[in-house]
Parts: structure tokens; sequence; C-alpha cells
């Protein structure tokens, strides 16, 4: 029936056997040797060292993992540099992607970029775990010449957790970098302009942009498939089509923004084959006219713009409140590659039991409504302590299975726990 819709059985149009992208400038090629499922993150930390990208919830929640990637719409082929989550993007899905990490942007030698200056400056870092992502939010919303307000600064940090800091800072630090900032706030800014990382050929701020290989917009062409993974990236409804067809009995997942994969987990994965979906034009497409249609694979982002203007015209206005709710929905970087979701991500039936006679009563203490990140990322810091404390013990001599640790864990506490004394130390 595909088929007869669409009008074509043809084998998809030439396809590339790898996905290529850049990396802070660099070309890089990804094929048969990753295995599927293998994330951005996963990538860019253990295949290609860069370990100022963090990771902590690998849901979507915290930010530690983010990037900033430069992406052309299928439709308008305008490209925009957007706040990714690394955690939860396959890396086939960033064939034709231009990524940049924490690396990239500024470091001591070269000089360091206003975004990590000034995080610097207004004492917005301690542990430094969350900075690289937050660094790399911030310099997507200032990316390609955006000039954001204080308020759109602060509303786009609602998915990067800081677990030390205190939002205070790091927030004053970014603001500082918007259009509406305070003289006061500005001029701590001009204060480290010897710190600022300039462009040669702009005399403005670096934006990292034109480290890229020459050749890099050459790539041809678009569609991709990799046998030893079952992925299919498709920019047409007719490959689409032909590559459902050609699966025959294989079960397949479409892939989109891959933000499900926050919720459903991998290990509940039940499929063999993924179709990358997301650069079909058609299903990218915002159709305003004799009515109001919005493509399955349009992100999240785009429809909160949409729905805005599309607010204006008499019989939309309604339009407005589901704007701003979905301003609300997961943050920033999330719904930089989310869909809207369709009818079967909603429950057909809602109704909620109380789990009387579960066997495992204490499930429900295990549900997402109790795990989520920001409890994750304070329970690690007592975890960390305990097995640094464990360690102490071991080398003290303590055998025992258990032992309390009072709370607050202050240092006294933590010294008289550890089992050590200074007559323990040898002095060098
Ligand atoms: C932090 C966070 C918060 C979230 N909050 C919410 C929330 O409040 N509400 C909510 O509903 N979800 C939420 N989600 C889940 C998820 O992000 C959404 O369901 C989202 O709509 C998935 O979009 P995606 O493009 O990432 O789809 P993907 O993850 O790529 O795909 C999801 C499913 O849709 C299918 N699919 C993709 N494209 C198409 C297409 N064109 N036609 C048919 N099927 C297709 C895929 O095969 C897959 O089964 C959240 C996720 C995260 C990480
Ligand atoms: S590790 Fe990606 S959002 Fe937390
Ligand atoms: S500085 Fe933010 S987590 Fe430590």
């Amino acid at each position: 029936m595909w088929n007869a819709i669409f009008g074509s059985s043809e084998e998809p149009s030439p396809t590339a056997l790898e996905v290529t992208f850049t990396l802070n400038g660099k070309q890089v090629t990804v094929g048969n040797e990753v295995v599927e499922g293998t994330s951005l993150n996963t990538y860019i930390r253990d295949v290609a060292k860069l370990k100022g990208t963090k990771f902590m919830c690998t849901e979507g929640g915290c930010g530690a993992c983010v990037v900033a990637a430069t992406i052309e719409h299928p439709v308008t082929k305008q490209k925009q540099t957007l706040s990714i989550n690394s955690c939860l993007v396959p890396v086939f899905a960033c064939h034709g992607w231009d990524i940049r990490t924490v690396e990239g942007i500024g470091n001591k030698r070269d000089g360091y970029h206003p975004v990590q200056a000034n995080l610097a400056q207004f004492n917005g870092t301690q542990c430094g775990f969350c900075s690289p992502g937050m660094v790399m939010n911030m310099y997507s919303l200032v990316a390609d010449g955006k000039t954001p307000t204080m308020a759109e600064v602060e509303n786009a940090f609602g998915g990067n957790l800081c677990r030390c800091t205190g939002y205070r800072s790091i927030l004053d630090a970014f603001k500082a970098l918007a259009k509406d900032a305070t003289p006061m706030m500005k001029k701590q800014c001009a204060d480290i302009e010897d710190m600022y990382k300039i462009c040669s050929k702009t005399g403005l701020a670096c934006s990292g942009s034109c480290k890229k290989d020459s050749n890099f917009e050459e790539i041809v062409p678009k569609s991709v498939k990799i046998p030893a993974a079952n992925w299919y990236k498709v920019t047409t409804l007719n490959d689409l089509f032909s590559v459902i067809t050609s699966l025959g009995a294989t079960v397949y997942q479409l892939s989109a923004g891959n933000t499900a994969e926050g919720v459903y987990r991998h290990y509940n994965r039940q499929f063999d084959a993924r179709i990358d979906v997301k650069d079909v034009p058609d299903l990218r497409t915002i159709n305003t006219s004799g009515g109001f249609t919005v493509g399955a694979n349009v992100t999240l982002t785009e429809a909160i713009a949409a729905f805005k203007t599309q607010a204006a015209i008499t019989g939309y206005s309604y339009l407005t409140e589901l704007a701003n709710h979905l301003d609300v929905v997961a943050n920033t970087s999330v719904r930089n590659n989310y869909k809207v979701p369709g009818a079967k991500d909603i429950p057909a039936d809602f109704r909620i039991n109380f789990r009387k006679n579960a066997s495992n009563p204490l499930g429900l203490l295990n549900s997402k409504a109790t795990g989520e990140p920001a409890l994750n990322m304070s329970i690690v810091c007592f975890f960390a302590l305990r097995n640094a404390l464990d360690s102490a013990r071991k080398d003290a001599g303590d055998v025992a299975d258990y032992y309390d640790i009072k709370l607050p864990a202050t240092v006294e506490t933590i010294a008289m726990t550890s089992l050590t004394d200074t007559s323990q130390f040898t002095f060098a």
C-alpha cells in the first residue's frame, strides 16, 4: 500500500556506509566498528578521548553531557547551532553535523571563549563537573550571532544541574552576556576581555565555526546504511518506504530525536533495525496555508516558535497556552531534538492503581518518580564519601561489613569514621 501511495519500490538513493560529521572542526567517520546503541557521549569520551564532556543521568535530565551541534534544517536548509544532550543522541544520528565540545571552543593555551571566561570570573564553578555542560549550553545560546535576553538565558538552563556551586553565580556569569545585562554586569565582563579568544578574521569573540575541514560541505550522499548495526538514514519518504519494504519481517524502529530513550531505556529494546527519519523534509514541515499542520518530526523548539507565531492569527489564540505548556516540558537541550509526542506516546489506559498486593512493594520506590536526576546528583556525593571511607577503614585494618556514618558528615565525623589519626601519616 505504501508504494501505491508514494509511488516507489526502488532501492533507496545512493547510500554511504558510514556516518560523517565534524568534531571540534575535525572530520570523522563512524561505521561498522561501532555497535548500535553507542551514544554520541560514549563516542566523544571513549573513542575521541575528549573527557571534558561529562555524563551523569544519561536520561536528559542533568545537562552534564551537553554539546553544541550545528545542524542544517532539512526544509529551510538553514544551519543552526543547538545544545544537544549527547547522552541521548546515537552517534549514528550525527551524519552531517558539526559538533563542538568544551575542548573545541577555548583553552588555556589558545585563550578562553567569553562564556568560559565569564563562568570563571563570576566564580561559577567549584568541582567543575557541571561546567562543560553549562558552558556548551550557553555557547549554543549565543552562537550564530544570537543575542538572548537575561530571561531567555535563565529559561535555557532548566536542564543543567549543579551540585556544588549554586545557581546564582552561574546564572549571573551567563546573564552578563545577555543583551539586556545591567551596566554593572557588563563592566565585570569587560575586565576579562584579555582572556577572550578573538577571531583574527572577524575581530570578534571566536565562535569556533571557521575551523571546519574545508571539504565537509561536500558530504554526499545524505542517505546512510550501516550494515553491522542495521542502521539506516533516509531523507525522502520514498526511501523510507523502500527501506521498510526491504526489511521484510525484521522488527524496526524509527528514530527521530531519540529522546524517548531517556524514558524507555535501551535495555528494553525490541527491534533489530533502526531508521533515522529526522531529515525527511515532509516530516519536518510546518504548513500554515489553509490550516495549521505540524510534521511528525518537528522539534518541540520549532513547534513552540510556530505556535507563538500562529497564535496571532484569528482562531488560533489557544496555541499560546500550548506553547507555554511545551516550554516547561523537559528542557531546552532535549526540546531542541525532541519531537512532538504522538497519540501513541500517551497510555490508552491512564487510570492509576495503588499496588496493594505487589510482590515487591518497594519497587515503587525505584520508580523514576523518586529517582529523578537531582536526587541522583546529591546522593552521588554520599556514595563517593562512603567509598573513600571503605578504603580508609580497610587500610586501617577494619574488616566489619557495616559501619555507621553519622550525619551531618562534618570534617570531624569523616575523620573519626575513617579510623585514621595523624600518627599514621608519613611526612616527607
Ligand atoms: C527529559 C525528558 C522529558 C520528557 N518529557 C516527556 C513529557 O513530558 N511527555 C512525553 O510525552 N514524553 C516525554 N519524554 C519522552 C520523549 O522525549 C517524547 O515522547 C518525544 O516525543 C520523543 O520524540 P523523539 O523525536 O525523540 O522520538 P524518538 O525517541 O526518536 O522516537 C520515539 C518513538 O516514536 C517513533 N517515531 C519517531 N518518528 C516517528 C514518525 N515520523 N512516525 C511514527 N513513529 C515515529 C519511534 O519509532 C519511537 O518508537 C521526555 C523525555 C526526556 C528525555
Ligand atoms: S548525562 Fe545527559 S542529561 Fe544527564
Ligand atoms: S561546579 Fe557544578 S557540579 Fe560542581
